[in-house]
């Protein structure tokens, strides 16, 4: 049921013509309203030019809100400092997914649910075997996790609610699992199953570090540093690897088929795979005495070089996960002792001299979340081919809440955009020997 309102209407006039069309102003409750365009090319047969779609809001959605001149992020309302201090990430998930905080007996349920679904067919481990060892975990969780809808045939009918809902805790629940396994083949370690006495955060740590061979107790320090980072990724309304899973559930595809989709836009590091780069690029730097050079790099066009962990399409202001992740990796690395961290100490002067250099500060670009997120993961001794698949898990709940609210939208039709065509013109063919 849309919520969207009239504001009022935009007239848009083709110069030179008596072309002009009345197009509704729609409103939501935050954020600046848009122009609904659907009847533009019936009226005016004109389309919108916009690549990137930085300016078109491709859906309604009431899941989660960005303000990026201000560095607000609301997840159903609530905001992520509030959400960050005061939950965890199962109590996210079901806020996510149902849209208010549950009750005590709410949560228990949920949370019952998702832990008794962590374990994967046991078929499915023979998949990992297919990889090779040196297989980036990015790559075998879009294999796995895509797989899925091999082995749960009984909830890939996504015009039923209740599959929906199956499907979705099975991905809350599983792709930990997955991914924690990918880390284990890439070491040629045992796999470790799920421990249902533990959290959500203690069970990952737990099946990333265990081994049979002896106990493996997981830090409190580093089950929280987890469970924040698992909150802080969990939704970021309609960036590029949760419209890729909009766009795939827009045909019809099934649940797994669509968050593997999401899973593959966000390796890219422009996205997901940004964590990963920042630690290579510190590493690359190598030295607080190279940052200048490093800054002259980036300023030159021409190198193509970007700093990694700064800028982000939407904040134009601080991220405000990033502001989170800084107080957690200095109280991180401080619990666990860590207070020589030459990474990190490149990181705080790279952001230092960036945040007061000319070239950053007029194109308002600020630290985002993966700046930090990559030092905290390292610090947790996580290895950073790792980090993107854990932004992978955590995300998973956005995308399927997203996928959800696409599939439950009477207005959503199939994604498709338009182009502007700039090609060669009709032509004939030319038989081979005739061409010059
Ligand atoms: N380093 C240097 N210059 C940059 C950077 C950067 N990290 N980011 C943007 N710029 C420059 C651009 O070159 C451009 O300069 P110009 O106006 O002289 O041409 C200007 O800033 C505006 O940037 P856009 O490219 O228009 O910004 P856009 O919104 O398209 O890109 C993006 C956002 C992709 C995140 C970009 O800032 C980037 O590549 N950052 C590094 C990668 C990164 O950290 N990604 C993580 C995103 S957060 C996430 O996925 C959780």
């Amino acid at each position: 049921m849309s919520s969207l309102k009239r504001a009022g209407d935009v007239t848009i006039t083709i110069e030179g013509t008596n072309r002009s069309a009345t197009l509704p102003l729609l409103a939501g409750t935050l954020g600046p309203p848009a122009v609904d365009i659907r009847k533009l090319y019936q009226e005016l047969g004109v389309f919108t030019f916009d690549p990137g779609y930085g300016e078109t809001a491709s859906c309604e959605s009431k899941i989660t809100y960005i303000d990026g001149d201000a560095g607000v992020l609301l997840y159903r309302g609530y905001p992520i400092e509030q959400l960050a201090e005061k939950s965890d990430f199962v109590e996210v998930c079901y806020l996510l997914m149902y849209g208010e905080l549950p009750t005590a007996e709410q949560l228990a349920h949920f949370r019952r649910g998702v832990t008794y679904h962590t374990m994967v067919h046991e078929q499915l481990r023979r998949f990992f075997d297919g990889f090779r060892r040196d297989a980036h975990p990015m790559a075998v969780m879009c294999g796995v996790v895509g797989a899925l809808a091999a082995f749960y045939h009984d909830n890939l009918d996504i015009n039923d609610p209740r599959q929906r809902e199956i499907a979705a805790y099975r991905l809350i629940a599983k792709v930990p699992t997955i991914a924690a396994w990918a880390y284990k083949y890439s070491l040629g370690q045992p796999f470790i199953y799920p421990r249902n006495d533990l959290s959500y955060a203690a069970n990952f740590l737990h099946m990333l570090n265990a081994v049979p061979a002896e106990e493996y107790k997981v830090s409190p320090t580093l089950e929280k540093a987890m469970d924040l980072i698992l909150i802080l990724h969990a939704d970021h309304e309609q960036n590029a690897s949760t419209s890729t899973v909009r766009l795939a559930g827009s045909t019809g595809a099934n649940p797994f088929a669509c968050i593997a989709a999401g899973i593959a836009a966000l390796w890219g590091p422009a996205h997901g795979g940004a964590n990963e780069a920042v630690l290579k690029m510190l590493s690359d730097i190598g030295h607080p005495k190279n940052i200048p050079a490093f800054i002259n790099e980036v300023k030159d066009k021409n190198s193509h070089t970007k700093l990694m962990g700064f800028g982000h399409r939407v904040y134009k202001n601080f991220d405000p996960r990033a502001k989170i992740m800084k107080e957690s990796c200095h109280a991180v690395l401080k619990e666990l002792g860590v207070t020589h961290e030459p990474l990190l100490e490149l990181a705080m002067e790279l952001e230092r001299i960036a945040l007061t250099d000319e070239y950053f500060i007029s194109r308002k670009l600020y630290p985002n979340v993966d700046f930090y997120s990559g030092i905290i993961l390292k610090a947790m001794g996580i290895p950073t081919s790792m980090f993107t698949v854990i932004f992978a898990v955590a995300r998973t709940i956005g995308w399927i809440s997203q996928w959800k609210e696409l599939i439950e939208d009477p207005s959503q039709r199939i994604g498709r955009p338009r182009q502007v065509y700039t090609g060669p013109p009709r032509r004939d063919y030319v038989p081979i020997e005739a061409r010059g």
